[in-house]
């Protein structure tokens, strides 16, 4: 038989790969360590490098920072190396691993280090004899520097890395790196998917702050060096003398690891709590008002961060109820924290969510430029304004906010939704950094054509020269065992942190790190999952919102399932103004909005012609007929249909990938992630269905595939013999197959649908789409003649009340033997509010899958 070279070369490493699993047990693993496994190196070969690592790990001047560096690097050590660093606080007569500041250093070795300067949190790791003996020196400015050295020099022996002969210097891209975490005080989070807070429970601080303190650990181990602990939706009472002692507790957790603590605050608290009759920002009283919080904040936590608010937007109150403007508001919080060196970042996600629809000038993605780009000087030096990516709201695709081109003497973040949102809950896999990473990159071109100032370089301060600047995400992990409520969602957190130090590190290289670090250096493993994770948030945007549509999700309710409809006709300002004739906003200077105008000439004019705009955000920029054609030739409408088909596809192709590492992965993770991924590919049918339909019937033109509404197997519930099932109306009706669903609603306890089969004899893949609420568990039974064949109760507790293109879901049930005249039955059970609601079922031939 004859393998080629490169199958050769597979059969290898597959060969090589199995045998380290004989050596390397795959034992269960909840996900709980993240990124930090410290797995064991088993080949002897590879540990062998690190056999001349120094036996002694010496803090410098400890505290409490350098401390958990020296600890971390014990726990690091012990775990991938199966050996105990001895730790020791001062220079022995053997070689070491050194910590310490570079003063620390210098002080313990009489001078004999070489001066370095390092900027911020920046850490040198350097290989150097000094005591007559060869050391490993993880140093830095400050203490927290000293940690991330600590952290990197692990993160070199997780990678297989080299730690010999290391001169290595690694300073962040800018100053702030932080996470907010959208977290109620009573213990939900707003747009959180891993569970409850960590933080709050039940209106007090969590009695066990153990996970807010393995989480600061997470964060220190990618330089993150913040964290704001409530909801931007602020509750104002997180300024009482009660809250701020609780919050004191965690900043204690987190300081250790050295992380600040910061918190999001209600600009009208002065007036909420009941303390003025105001909270205007102009008003001495007021500023007062703030200026003793701040202090009180401060007495408490003298390490504490800063503040961030959210005001004039989505029912927030705001300076404008005074006539102020948001320079004027963050000014007077400014002012306040300032004795203490704290900060305010100041959200520019301000919008009117009233606006006229019907006026075709009208558009959201205008005001935060239209609102801060004036107020450009006046915000004071300590004030940050927080910037989305985009300027509606964390699509799955926008582009780059005009307002990064448009503040150039205020410093600015830009603010990366981690949590994902409008990118599939942690429900489906959808890896943001190549997302990110497009915005990152983007060059605003504000120093005329072709000049380079890249969104990353603007944030980070360097392009206007700014003191201050940074990256923010929105983490909102929480209780789940996985942290964020999927084994493969932490790969985002990881990517926010390794981005907001250097964003110049690519897409791939930040996922195979993760990885490797979080799976096993396999090379299948890590090619595998590289892959998927690579391709996943194109395939996310095939499905959901394709040419710059934005995600046509359900923006009125839990933003999860389609619903394009939602986006129109409302004060929300994410139109996509589709009619019979076309489709797309016209944001043009030209004819429409004018929102293009709002950047640099050479980027205008990029957006404004048809021509040179992007396919990928060309109804984002332009309304069109269905029948324009892209670059690529093809129509806008059959585009829309294709790559929802080929968006389904791909989702199915990411179970057939996942599926090779059965035998790579430890059990539990790897069931995890395949009913997700299973879930994911039925969701993308959902999704690929409702878009089709929905714009089949909006432009009258049909699939030139003829695909769309054409489902060979399927076989609608309501076309059925019920019995107790009832037929209903699904709304939208786009999210049920035919617009049609049954449910088995009170005073039945028990209904079912049934059909006669009446193809051919064979083996067949059955799949029944039904709907999982989470206000129920019904359960289900699926009959083939009087045989029990599957059974399954609707548990998953998807984001809905009611059937809709968030809650429909499907049970595949593989390898059934059908023959002409089966009698094939589905049995309902109803539960709680949940009707054991049921869309149709699909049979296809078993060898297709
Ligand atoms: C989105 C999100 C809200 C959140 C808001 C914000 O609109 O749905 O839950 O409050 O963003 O960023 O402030």
């Amino acid at each position: 038989m004859y393998f080629s070279c490169r199958a050769r070369i597979i059969i290898a490493a597959f060969i090589l790969a199995s045998l380290a699993l004989m050596v390397e047990p795959l034992r269960a693993d909840t996900g709980y360590k993240g990124w930090l496994r410290y797995s064991r190196i088993h080949n002897d070969a590879v540990r062998k490098q690190y056999d001349r690592l120094p036996a002694v790990v010496v803090a410098l001047g400890k505290t409490p920072v350098i401390e958990s560096a020296q600890h971390e690097l014990v726990r690091g050590v012990r775990g991938m190396l199966g050996r105990t660093l001895r730790e020791e606080d001062n220079l022995p007569d053997e070689s070491a691993i050194m910590l310490g500041t570079i003063s620390e250093i210098h002080k313990a070795t009489h001078g004999r280090f070489p001066d370095v300067h390092l900027k911020g949190d920046g850490y040198l790791l350097k290989s150097a004899n000094l005591n007559g003996h060869a050391c490993l020196v993880v140093t830095a400015a400050n203490d927290r520097g000293v940690l991330y050295g600590a952290f990197a020099l692990l993160r070199r022996i997780a990678l297989r890395e080299s730690v010999a002969d290391l001169d290595i210097i690694s300073e962040p891209a800018a100053p702030i790196r932080w996470v907010d975490e959208w977290d109620n005080l009573n213990g939900t989070v707003e747009r959180g998917y891993g569970g409850r807070s960590i933080f709050w429970d039940n209106g007090s601080v969590a009695k066990d702050l153990g996970r807010a303190r393995d989480y600061a650990r997470f964060l220190a181990s990618l330089g993150i060096n913040e964290c704001t602990v409530n909801n931007v939706n602020a509750d104002p009472r997180v300024l009482t003398d009660s809250y701020i002692k609780q919050l004191a507790q965690i900043a204690d957790v987190f300081r250790p690891w050295g992380v600040h603590l910061s918190i999001a605050v209600d600009i009208a608290a002065p007036k909420a709590l009941g303390q003025l009759d105001t909270f205007d920002p102009l008003d001495p009283r007021v500023a007062e008002w703030w200026k003793q919080r701040a202090n009180a904040i401060y007495s408490a936590i003298p390490d504490f961060g800063g503040f961030l608010v959210k005001a004039d937007s989505e029912g927030q109150p705001g300076p404008s109820t005074y006539g102020r403007t948001q320079a004027d508001a963050a000014n007077c919080l400014a002012r306040a924290l300032k004795p203490h060196g704290g900060l305010v970042l100041y959200r520019a996600f301000v919008y009117n969510n009233h606006l006229d629809w019907r006026n075709p000038k009208n558009d959201r993605a205008k005001a935060a430029y239209d609102i801060f780009h004036p107020l450009d000087g006046q915000f004071d030096s300590n004030v940050v304004v927080q910037i989305k990516n985009g300027p509606i709201d964390f699509q799955v695709r926008e582009p780059a906010s005009p307002l990064f081109g448009g503040l150039q003497k205020t410093n600015q973040a830009i603010e990366l939704q981690i949590t994902q949102e409008y990118t599939g809950q942690q429900k489906q896999l959808c890896y943001l950094v190549p997302m990110w990473k497009a915005t990152l990159d983007f060059n605003m071109e504000v120093h005329g054509a072709g000049s380079r100032t890249l969104v990353k370089d603007i944030v980070a301060g360097k392009v206007f020269h700014r003191p201050l600047g940074g990256f923010v995400g929105v983490a909102n992990v929480g209780t789940d065992p996985t942290w964020m409520g999927s084994q493969l969602a932490m790969a985002n957190l990881y990517g926010f942190g390794r981005l907001a130090w250097n964003p110049n590190l690519t897409s791939r290289q930040i996922a195979e790190e993760w990885t490797r670090q979080t799976f096993g250096t396999n090379p299948i493993v890590v090619a595998t999952i590289t892959r998927m994770l690579l391709s996943s948030w194109h395939i996310y945007e095939n499905y959901t919102g394709p040419l710059g549509l934005g995600t046509l999700t359900n923006i009125l309710g839990a933003h999860y399932g389609p619903d394009p409809q939602s986006a129109e006709r409302n004060g929300w300002g994410q139109w996509i103004r589709a009619d019979s004739k076309g489709v797309g906003m016209d944001r043009t200077i030209a004819t429409g909005t004018g929102y293009i105008g709002q950047y640099s000439p050479p980027v205008s004019k990029m957006y404004e012609s048809l021509q040179t705009c992007p396919d990928n955000l060309l109804l984002f920029m332009h309304h069109v007929p269905y029948t324009y054609r892209l670059h690529s030739g093809e129509t806008v409408i059959q585009y829309i249909y294709d790559s929802h088909y080929l968006g389904a596809a791909q989702a199915q192709g990411l179970v057939s990938q996942w599926k090779m590492l059965r035998t790579l992965i430890d059990q539990q993770r790897y069931e995890e992630v395949l009913r997700m991924l299973e879930y994911q590919a039925g969701a993308a049918i959902v999704w690929r269905d409702a878009i089709c339909d929905w714009f089949m019937r909006m432009s009258g033109i049909p699939d030139a595939k003829g695909r769309v509404g054409h489902h060979p197997g399927r076989i609608e519930a309501e076309s059925m013999k019920l019995d107790g099932y009832k037929v209903i109306d699904v709304h939208p009706w786009e999210a049920a197959s035919g617009g049609k669903a049954v449910t088995c609603s009170p005073p039945a306890t028990q209904c079912t649908a049934e059909f006669r089969y009446d193809g051919t004899a064979g083996w067949y893949n059955i799949s029944v789409e039904y709907f999982d609420q989470s206000n129920g568990v019904s359960l289900f039974q699926f009959f083939v003649n009087n045989q029990l064949i599957d059974h399954w109760a609707a548990d998953a507790h998807l984001p809905a009340w009611r059937p809709s293109g968030s809650s429909s879901t499907r049970r595949n049930i593989n390898g059934v033997a059908l023959r002409p005249g089966d009698e094939i039955r589905i049995v309902g059970t109803p539960n709680g509010r949940e009707y054991a609601p049921l869309d149709y079922i699909e049979i296809k031939p078993a060898q297709s899958d």
